[in-house]
């Protein structure tokens, strides 16, 4: 399949660049630019892309241009800093401004061949750099500029090496898609062939090459990544795929019953082995008050259950896992392994002594990704579409100890949170909506009564990765409805209020 290769400079960009490639439908990698090396003459590869910096070509300690990357003679396509390291690499000048240029721009294209065919002579576009191209390299030919940016776009003799000062990527340049289109199809002749069908095929042919005998198991949790990384392989593998769904009793109302019916409905009842481990887990639960403690409870108890429930199948060999694209971008990003919030939160890491090989059917794919091949395989909307959902439930979203009474409580509010916005035209531009329970008791009256109840939280987010979030501005009548029918139909609820704290400074979940 032809690919497109970005070279990350470590641009917050990045992953949206090849987001925006892919959606072209060819395929695109990140790879941190320091292993850019042999591996760039591979055929697959048709062109280059190198990204953005938080770095100046001017720092002495600045990120440099491997050799391979100009010697494989291939198109490339550089994108602010990356189009300043190729100037600067190819003997033009690149030189500090005193200020920064931020912010939309009107691009006055030059020519109207290469990037710019057919998209007119005028556009506006995002600027985001503070160092600026002075004097070009011999050979190159200035094809776009700004009011302030003498040289917006340039290009090399041949118009083999590209380079943008702007960003192409963003919703903020309109003809960006236009622009990278250019590049990918016209430029480097790459062919439209990453679709979801191909995807499906590949995988699966992958699969049964990986799995060619013995058994793999696989835990669900009802997301989309376990649910399509366990029907790509059980349409590859078929009877020797075993799944195993472990309720761990801190599932959202009727959820276990949802996850079950769906999960039978696609793999057929055989291929799952439900365990009811709620006991279990709410006895190793029982006094205990600080989060991460609860974390790694219920971690250690998932593995736990996994493995005996593992070792009832006898003989198994693969370990199925739903890792996406972003984790593996970021365990070999060019930052090293960062720490990240996020990483805290993969509970259920198995024992090395399992001794299982790991497949990663989804290693590849970006989370919108992973949705078209769910809608393509034929999962159902509501998996397809479910907001994220911790690993360790309900259990953080109940600030301190967690208990039947507690769970039930916040099961019941959190329903009728979701039942409510669900009818809102804001629903699906929420990334998560739930309720928290803050077991401290508050005064209210309920006709000529005094009451002493649990405040409720309704905590609802807009975020695009979970990294930052902006709690949701919802409508004062569904706010109002909400905390109606909460404080009147859960009868440990006797007051409800409403987060409306950002991340950061606060964290999405309560815990
Ligand atoms: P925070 O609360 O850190 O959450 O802003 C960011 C995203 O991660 C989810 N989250 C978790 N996911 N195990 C998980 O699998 C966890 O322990 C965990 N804690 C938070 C959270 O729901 C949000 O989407």
């Amino acid at each position: 399949m032809d690919k497109i290769v970005i070279l990350d400079y470590g641009s917050q960009y990045t992953q949206l660049i090849a987001r925006r490639i892919r959606e072209l439908q060819v395929y695109c990698e990140i790879w941190p630019y320091h292993l850019a090396g042999h591996d760039l003459y591979d055929s697959e590869i048709k062109g280059i892309i190198i990204s953005g910096s938080p770095y100046s070509v001017t720092d002495e300690k600045a990120p440099r241009l491997k050799e391979e990357v100009l010697a494989v003679e291939k198109p490339i396509l550089g994108i602010c800093y990356g189009m300043q390291l190729l100037v600067n690499t190819l003997g033009g000048k690149v030189v500090r401004s005193h200020s920064r240029e931020y912010g939309k721009s009107l691009l006055y294209a030059l020519e109207k061949k290469g990037i710019f065919e057919n998209l007119g002579s005028e556009m506006v576009c995002w600027m985001s750099h503070g160092d600026s191209v002075k004097e070009l390299p011999e050979g190159f030919t200035c094809v776009a500029r700004t009011d302030t940016c003498e040289y917006a776009a340039v290009r090399d003799q041949k118009g083999r090496i590209w380079g943008i000062q702007f960003h192409p990527e963003v919703s903020h340049t309109p003809l960006g898609q236009e622009i990278l289109a250019n590049f990918v199809f016209n430029i480097c002749g790459c062919a439209a062939q990453w679709t979801p069908d191909s995807i499906i095929k590949q995988q699966i042919q992958w699969i049964r090459s990986e799995v060619e005998s013995g058994e793999a198991v696989c835990a669900l949790s009802g997301g989309v990544d376990s649910v399509t990384a366990a029907v790509l392989t059980y349409r590859a593998i078929g009877n020797r795929l075993n799944c195993i769904f472990v309720n761990n009793g801190l599932l959202r109302k009727g959820e276990s019953e949802q996850v079950l019916s769906n999960m039978r409905a696609l793999l057929g009842k055989e291929r799952i082995i439900y365990v009811d481990a709620r006991e279990r887990f709410l006895k190793e639960l029982r006094g205990v008050l600080d989060p991460e403690e609860k974390r790694k409870i219920i971690g250690r108890v998932f593995v736990e259950v996994f493995e005996e429930e593992a070792k009832r199948l006898g003989e198994v060999q693969y370990l199925l896992q739903g890792t996406t694209y972003p984790d593996v971008i970021e365990s070999v990003s060019v930052w090293g392994p960062s720490a990240r919030i996020k990483t805290h939160h993969n509970v259920g890491g198995l024992p090395e002594h399992m001794k299982l090989t790991l497949i990663e059917p989804l290693k590849f794919l970006f989370k919108d990704e992973v949705r078209k091949l769910a809608l393509e395989l034929g999962i159902p909307e509501e998996i397809v579409w479910r907001q994220p959902f911790p690993g360790p439930g309900l259990a953080v979203r109940i600030v301190g100890e967690v208990t039947e009474e507690r769970l039930e409580i916040l099961r019941d509010m959190d329903a009728i949170i979701n039942q409510e916005l669900e009818k809102s035209p804001i629903y699906k531009k929420l990334w998560q909506s739930f309720g928290v329970l803050v077991p401290v008791r508050s005064v209210g009256v309920m006709g000529d009564e005094r009451t002493y109840k649990y405040v409720g939280v309704l905590r609802a987010v807009m975020s695009e990765d979970g990294m930052t979030a902006d709690w949701a501005r919802i409508s004062y009548d569904t706010l109002d409805l909400i905390a109606r029918r909460v404080v009147n139909e859960v009868a440990g609820i006797g007051r409800m209020v409403y987060d409306i704290t950002s991340k950061p400074p606060a964290t999405i979940e309560w815990e």
